[in-house]
């Protein structure tokens, strides 16, 4: 069945088409500020009035936006496929830069530029959402999906690798996918600044005048020892880096099977061993049930003296005032914080000031190649789903990432 074969019966009361270009806030939602942080780059919410300069992006009729019953959820590896005779439609979350770059990589399908949030219906001819993170900046999400989702979806492409952005109803329709791996590389890069940093002491090396002009040693990263909490694309890439820099490395993953594959490293039972062995402890892993507070007072009370200790996955995994108290005591020497719980942290939180922590906007993934490696991934995944082959990093919801 194709996707202009999803025809939906038109609803009573739907957006106009102005509302679409404005504030997700008309729809009972937050509106999401305008953020300098790592969800600047895909989610900016300038991205909104790109709806209107388009092609073909304006939406034909406010009657268009029907909602459909719910469907079952389409079971992992048995996805329908589309004709590649019809003219496969995404709605796209994304500011316009992604959109036109898949229509520069899909030239047959049709890129509609929709507001972020929760979407209160879709173009009827709409079977693929790329999704912008809402509960994000204090926005929150309802506990219910909105009458007649999943509408037509037949496919959802979050615009993050986490999906902890979104209500965990996104996930009881059509197969999503993930951005994993989209900004590993850079991420990877900002832990290595972040570890040369500490490592060598910057800024605090720079002198500035005749009388600070004093010799200290530096530590080096070769020989050192870098434990990785969640060994997926984002350890991995840190994996490749720390290894070919003469550090010795040590990781964690929930698996433990094909534990012995990635040379160089060596995997051990929990982050306990990783706290005990560790110089710099770089926390990867998803939000979850089983990562919350991973790093806590009992686990901290583990930790090799001096420790740094790096967190570029979510605030969530760490419990900050276990954290303060081993910060305070210099059990832990130093904490470089890219993501917090929540985010922004409120005003003269402790974080902003102590002289032991680093603190960045979770802005470690930003960097040049954001939209174009997500629009790459997203073609690829696009020939899978018109294929109906398998789709590349399906959230499975049960594990949470
Ligand atoms: N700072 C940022 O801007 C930014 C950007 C992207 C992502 N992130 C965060 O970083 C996380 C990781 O990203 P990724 O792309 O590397 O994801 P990924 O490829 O899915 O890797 C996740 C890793 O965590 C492991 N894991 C899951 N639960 C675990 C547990 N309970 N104990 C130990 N390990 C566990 C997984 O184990 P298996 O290998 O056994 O499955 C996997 O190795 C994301 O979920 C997201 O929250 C932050």
């Amino acid at each position: 069945m194709s996707a202009c074969e999803l025809k939906k019966k038109s609803a009573p009361a739907k957006p106009t088409n102005q509302s679409l270009v404005s504030s997700g806030s008309e729809y009972g939602w937050p509106p999401i500020q305008p953020q300098r942080d790592a969800l600047h780059m895909f989610f900016s919410i300038r991205s909104l009035s790109s709806v209107r300069s388009n092609r073909s992006l304006v939406y034909p009729a406010a009657t268009r936006f029907a909602a459909i019953p719910s469907r079952p959820p389409i079971a992992h590896g048995a996805l329908p496929t589309i004709s590649s005779t019809s003219m496969v439609t995404i709605a796209s979350q994304l500011p316009e830069p992604f959109n036109d770059a898949v229509r520069a990589l899909l030239p047959d399908a049709q890129v509609i530029g929709i507001p972020r949030g929760v979407p209160p219906g879709l173009p009827d001819d709409a079977s693929i959402l790329v999704a912008a993170p809402i509960i994000v900046r204090g926005a929150t999400a309802p506990e219910h999906a909105p009458a007649g989702w999943p509408f037509g979806l037949r496919w959802v492409q979050l615009g993050s690798s986490g999906i902890d952005f979104y209500p965990r109803w996104f996930f009881d329709g059509p197969p999503v996918t993930t951005a994993r791996g989209t900004a590993s590389q850079a991420i990877a890069e900002f832990v290595l600044a972040a570890i040369f940093s500490h490592a060598k002491r910057l800024p605090d090396i720079w002198i500035h005048d005749a009388h600070e002009w004093q010799m200290s040693p530096l530590a080096t990263v070769a020989g050192s020892t870098v434990g990785i909490f969640g060994f997926g694309s984002i350890g991995e890439a840190v994996a490749q880096k720390a290894t070919a820099l003469g550090a010795r490395v040590l990781a964690v993953r929930r698996r433990t099977t094909n534990q012995a594959a990635v040379a160089g490293v060596t995997f051990v039972a929990d982050i306990g061993e990783l706290l005990q062995q560790s110089d710099h402890l770089v926390l990867a892993a998803p939000a979850t049930e089983s990562t919350r507070h991973i790093v806590n007072r009992a686990s901290l009370k583990l930790a090799k003296p001096g420790l740094h200790l790096i967190n570029i996955a979510r605030g969530s995994l760490i419990d900050d005032a276990a954290l303060l108290e081993a910060l305070d005591e210099g059990v832990i020497g130093r904490a470089s914080l890219d993501v917090t719980e929540p985010e922004p942290l409120p005003a003269g939180h402790r974080f902003y000031t102590h002289t032991r922590v680093r603190l960045s906007p979770h802005t470690s993934a930003i960097g040049p190649h954001n939209t174009q490696e997500l629009a790459r991934k997203f073609a690829r995944n696009f020939k899978a789903f018109s294929a109906g082959t398998a789709l590349e990093d399906l959230v499975d919801v049960r594990l949470g990432y």
